[in-house]
């Protein structure tokens, strides 16, 4: 089950993904949200939470920012209307929204950064904006008026740090009733503004930069490849002048550049560490005594349950037995069977016996690591 609506998936990555909006009514039917706004207001107070409250509204662009974590009285304090309070990360601060992220299993799991939930007053707004990534908006609670335009003036406002357009005209616009989701796909203008007290949650499908993929590289081929290849040129011709940066060299060093993509330099095992860990906001711990495989096996034999911990990000490459399991930065080498079923959720749960029967030592590092944890039968 996608949240689709008449779309299927691949119409919808054929016409929509990374091209053209789409509005999709009652993508979840019935949607009824698992926290409300006091438990965002609480989260907004904890000092492991990134949030951030917006206030003011649009043509009148009197904004102010301020940044979490919040005093308790601060956010009572807030008035009746023209204000957000924002939380990122949400579902791995409850890990059990994280389900309604599997509706979006037809898109690669690297691709989804985090569910951002936003809480707003009537008239609340985060003024008209446009974001570098594709964003699907769910409308969890209340109405919201969302208005957008694919052609628009990209001069921001000056003088504030919130990511502002200074005008904006829009081209569509929709109410959304909860169920409802809105599909933008990177560098369309967006303005959302609250009709009544609501909540939306967006889930942010944020891809690196060249500039995040080639530091990450090069700290990469530093540290493993002791500075990857250097710059050649067996091929060089006279200089007609010797201070001129001539283009069989700029040539050259695309080339040199290129060739760090390689597969056979390792380029997958360094993109599965890179992806695996990108924007996690904190590393994953393990337990401070670590657990033996005797330990796992006897409390999986009694009804312990492996679930993977939040805040790290499983994927794998490969095939067989030279499958590379990534986890937050960290890589194993395991068979395709185990990867699959260390990242699927159901099958880590369920086959917990026969993982730790088969895979004792990996599965305890993964445990040992922070990737996993065991929880105790109730
Ligand atoms: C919001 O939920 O208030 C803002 C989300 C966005 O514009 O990306
Ligand atoms: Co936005």
């Amino acid at each position: 089950m996608t949240p689709l609506g008449a779309l299927t998936a691949d119409e919808f990555l054929r016409d929509h993904w990374q091209k053209k909006p789409l509005l999709i009514r009652q993508a979840f039917p019935g949607f009824t949200p698992e926290l409300d706004a006091d438990d965002i207001a609480g989260l907004a107070c904890d000092e492991l939470a990134e949030a951030r409250l917006v206030s003011g509204s649009f043509p009148e662009h009197d904004w102010s920012l301020e940044h979490g974590p919040f005093e308790e009285n601060r956010l009572r304090a807030l008035p009746d209307s023209n204000w957000t309070l924002l939380v990122q990360d949400v579902e791995k601060h409850y890990p059990p929204l994280r389900s309604l992220l599997r509706a979006f299993g037809f898109l690669p799991r690297w691709r989804i950064d985090d569910l951002m939930v936003s809480v707003a007053a009537p008239g609340g707004s985060v003024g008209p904006h446009s974001d570098r990534y594709d964003v699907f908006l769910v409308q969890a609670a209340g109405q919201r008026r969302w208005q957008i335009a694919e052609r628009f003036d990209a001069t921001l406002l000056q003088k504030t740090e919130l990511n502002v357009l200074k005008s904006f005209e829009p081209e569509q616009e929709w109410t959304l009733n909860p169920g409802d989701m809105l599909y933008l796909p990177p560098d369309v203008a967006h303005h959302g503004v609250a009709l009544d007290a609501g909540m939306t949650w967006s889930i942010g499908m944020r891809a690196p930069s060249t500039a995040d993929l080639l530091q990450a590289c090069g700290e990469w081929l530093a540290t493993e490849h002791d500075e990857g290849p250097r710059y050649t040129d067996p091929d060089l011709a006279p200089a007609a002048n010797s201070a001129e940066l001539d283009p069989g060299s700029l040539k050259r060093f695309a080339g040199l550049a290129a060739a760090a993509s390689r597969a056979e330099s390792g380029f997958s095992e360094f993109l599965g560490l890179f992806l695996s860990r990108y924007r996690l906001a904190h590393e994953p711990v393990g337990p401070d005594i670590p657990l033996s495989r005797k330990a796992l096996a006897r409390a999986v034999m009694q009804g312990s349950t492996l679930r993977q911990n939040p805040w790290t990000r499983l994927i794998w490459s490969g095939a067989g037995d030279n499958t590379r399991l990534y986890a937050a930065g960290s890589s194993y080498l395991c068979s395709i069977e185990f990867a699959r079923a260390v990242c699927d959720v159901d099958a880590l749960a369920r086959e917990g016996q026969e993982l730790a029967a088969a895979n004792g030592d990996l599965l305890c590092s993964l445990v040992n690591d922070g990737h996993l944890y065991l929880e105790a039968d109730e």
